[in-house]
């Protein structure tokens, strides 16, 4: 096999692997079905030429585009030889579904629980259009469209509209999409100055990683180089039960505000504690040169600023002092919004249906999206705080807690209620351009 030099092919590695999404911007999942053997071949070889690379950014097309994965189920379907198949990363073997007890993904959230068809073995293909607005987005899909519409042995079987407000907020009112990692080689920046770039194995096979090696990679070479495992995961939010929440704990608005930004570790307006702990500071929430560009050890090691329980600071510690190196487990996130925003001040749930349809992209499921789960949102070990979950997105059961640290003694808020639950989602692999043909090609 021979392993990449360290320059990035970004004119085979898919634009939804490595770049960020335009703001605002529109998107849509569409969920493929392939039934027949030859016509998800020719998927694949039509996808190839309506998928947009990361090389062309700058051009005006550039932040509009479509991206497309498989499953492990989607795979086999196309027929892939089974020495090649049993070459993926064990977990995406498995499929989100059958991962769910290491996710935390029990009662409520349990695949049983799921929408159709996710958690299936129908899910086989993901196309994902993504544009500036809804306008450009029908033109987007519309090309998705032409790579699977005249194929028979080919069905659509779900759909999910999403979007970003200019304002970037998700459903609990807080501005998303702030907090990066660069990729060396990428050409993109990062979006803290203090976070040296990381090496592209990271998140792009073939490519040498943080630990001195090469991420392992599916085997043919022309299947797996530049290629990258993505997962998605519909997440509905309990918003009127978090804003009953922030009240019932708090004696004014004001508090509310705080106990929230304490939760997260940012104000609403993206500002984060480390930076402004007693006062937001809108202007600096809404400034990409200033709203990441910290870390907690030196300033904040007991986090009287930002608690080491909050999510921010759960998902991604940077220098703070926890176990193991945390820049084995940093992945590219892409959040994106569905269903409307429950009106400003309502407190009572109005049954709508309404979250974040989350999306990781990296090189391992296992150390980076699966860790970061089980490890650090759903435990409290790594903090020495037992059983104590994310107070954001963390599979709480009114069993956990959550600790603000504060002179002269720390607040803890017991019996945290669930805000987030899954509505299901997948593990996928992103093939290169190549990749794509590759399979297009199989003649077995
Ligand atoms: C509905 C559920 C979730 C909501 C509402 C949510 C919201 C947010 C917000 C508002 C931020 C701060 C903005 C930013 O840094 O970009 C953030 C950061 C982050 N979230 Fe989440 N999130 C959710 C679920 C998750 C899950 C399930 C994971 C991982 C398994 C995750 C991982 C991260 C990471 C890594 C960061 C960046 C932290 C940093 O670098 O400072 N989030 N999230």
């Amino acid at each position: 096999m021979t392993e990449g030099n360290g320059t990035l092919e970004l004119d085979d590695i898919q634009a939804g692997a490595l770049c960020p999404r335009p703001a605002p911007y529109a998107a849509t999942y569409i969920l493929l079905r392939i039934d027949d053997r030859k016509d998800g071949r020719e998927l694949m070889g039509k996808a190839s030429s309506v998928v947009a690379s990361a090389a062309h950014l700058t051009s005006p097309a550039g932040n509009a585009w479509v991206s497309a994965s498989l499953t492990f189920q989607g795979l086999k379907a196309l027929g892939v030889p089974q020495d090649t198949l049993d070459s993926f990363e064990w977990e995406f073997q498995q499929g989100m579904a059958a991962r769910a007890k290491a996710l935390s993904d029990t009662g409520e959230s349990s695949p049983g629980n799921w929408e159709p068809p996710l958690g299936t073995a129908d899910i086989h293909v993901v196309l994902t259009a993504l544009a500036p607005d809804e306008q450009r987005l029908e033109s987007v899909l519309e090309r998705a469209r032409k790579a699977y519409h005249e194929l028979s042995g080919v069905k659509a079987i779900w759909r999910q509209d999403c979007y970003a407000l200019p304002s970037a907020r998700e459903h609990f009112g807080f501005r998303d999409g702030i907090s990066h990692p660069p990729v060396e080689g990428s050409g993109i920046p990062g979006t803290n100055p203090r976070e040296p770039p990381f090496k592209a194995g990271e998140f792009v096979l073939g490519y040498p990683d943080e630990m001195g090696g090469f991420p392992p990679m599916p085997r043919p070479e022309a299947l797996g180089r530049n290629g990258t495992y993505v997962v998605f995961r519909k997440l509905h939010q309990r918003v009127a039960a978090f804003r009953q929440y922030l009240k019932a704990n708090s004696s004014s608005p004001e508090e509310e505000e705080l106990l929230a930004a304490k939760m997260m570790g940012r104000w609403r307006s993206g500002a984060p504690l480390a930076l402004c702990p007693l006062h937001d500071d809108p202007a600096l929430g809404a400034d990409p040169r200033r709203n990441n560009d910290f870390l907690y050890e030196d300033d904040d090691p007991i986090g009287y600023k930002t608690p080491a329980g909050s999510h921010i600071r759960r998902t991604n510690p940077r220098d703070a002092a926890v176990p193991g190196v945390v820049r084995l487990h940093r992945m590219i996130r892409r959040g994106t919004v569905y269903g409307p925003p429950l009106p400003d001040g309502v407190l009572e749930d109005d049954g709508v249906d309404r979250g974040l349809m989350f999306a990781f992209v990296g090189a391992h499921l296992d150390r980076q999206f699966e860790f970061v789960q089980s490890e650090w949102v759903n435990s409290g070990t790594f903090l020495a705080a037992g059983g104590a979950k994310d107070p954001i997105s963390g599979a709480n059961d009114r069993a956990g807690d959550f600790t603000i640290p504060r002179r002269p003694i720390r607040r803890r808020l017991q019996g945290l209620p669930r805000f987030v639950t899954v509505r299901g989602g997948e593990y996928c692999f992103m093939p290169g351009l190549r990749a794509l043909r590759w399979l297009a090609g199989l003649q077995t």
